[in-house]
């Protein structure tokens, strides 16, 4: 049985104390929970956010980092910096990353190498646009997207590395795929992983869905036989509301 595996993507919101006021309003309404729990919040952020989570069962993650250790890239911040602060997961190619910041399937891959070779666990979007789905696209899309990001890693990386399904017109728009739909979305993610690295690896890959999911909706999207959870952005600001979601199961 794949755990369930539940993020928040705070995207450019939260200032530190606002972080540490919500991880202590947050971590009591979660503590019982038996779904993995990752908060993945603005980098000015994380050292207070692993300080507040400390002895709690919520984990840290960034939201991007670099493929390179060091060097001259002004503003830039390497998933070496981020483990040596104790952040243990990242989010790699977010849809507003490839849209805005020219984050491209070569340098997903090269970032999710990265990650791995600093011990973080990458989480990885995949998803497509309303045009490509109109056109009827979608399955080859998103597998090709993933195929790409996943190039080159072992299998064992590969088990590791959590995927966020995020057909992009879902995001933020209050608009969510139907369960039956990401399902299916997921599905054919993971069948080209089996494809590709074996039914066993297949089987454990955690694969997520991403897009307008909130308290009212969480259930019946990670009840599905494919979907493993979540990567929630709007609905992770408000620690009740994210709590509702993370409890989806009591
Ligand atoms: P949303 O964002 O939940 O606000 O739609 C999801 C995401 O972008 O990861």
């Amino acid at each position: 049985m794949r755990k369930k595996v539940i993020a928040g993507n705070w995207k450019m919101n939260m200032l530190p104390n606002e972080a540490i006021q919500f991880i202590e309003e947050f971590s009591p309404l979660v503590k019982e929970s038996n779904n993995e729990i990752i908060l993945c919040m603005p980098y000015t952020d994380l050292f207070y956010g692993l300080l507040t989570a400390q002895g709690t069962n919520i984990k840290i993650g960034a939201q991007n980092m670099h493929f390179e250790d060091t060097g001259a890239y002004t503003g830039e911040i390497s998933g070496k910096m981020l483990k040596s602060i104790g952040v243990e997961y990242v989010i790699i190619g977010h849809s507003e990353r490839r849209q805005y910041f020219n984050e491209t399937d070569e340098t997903v891959n090269k970032k999710i190498k990265k990650a791995f070779e600093n011990e973080l666990r990458p989480i990885v979007c995949v998803g497509e646009t309303l045009e490509q789905r109109e056109e009827g696209k979608t399955e080859e899309i998103i597998t090709k997207q993933t195929e790409l990001a996943l190039q080159g890693l072992t299998n064992e990386q590969v088990e590791n590395t959590i995927i966020a399904y995020e057909p992009i017109w879902a995001i933020g728009t209050g608009k969510t795929a139907t369960s039956d739909d990401a399902n299916n979305s997921i599905k054919a993610i993971r069948s080209k992983i089996s494809e590709n690295y074996g039914q066993n690896v297949a089987q454990r890959v955690i694969i997520q869905y991403g897009g307008s999911v909130k308290g009212a909706n969480a259930r019946e999207l990670f009840e599905m036989s494919d979907i493993d959870g979540g990567l929630v952005g709007g609905a992770s600001l408000k620690p009740e509301e994210f709590a509702k979601i993370v409890n989806y199961n009591k």
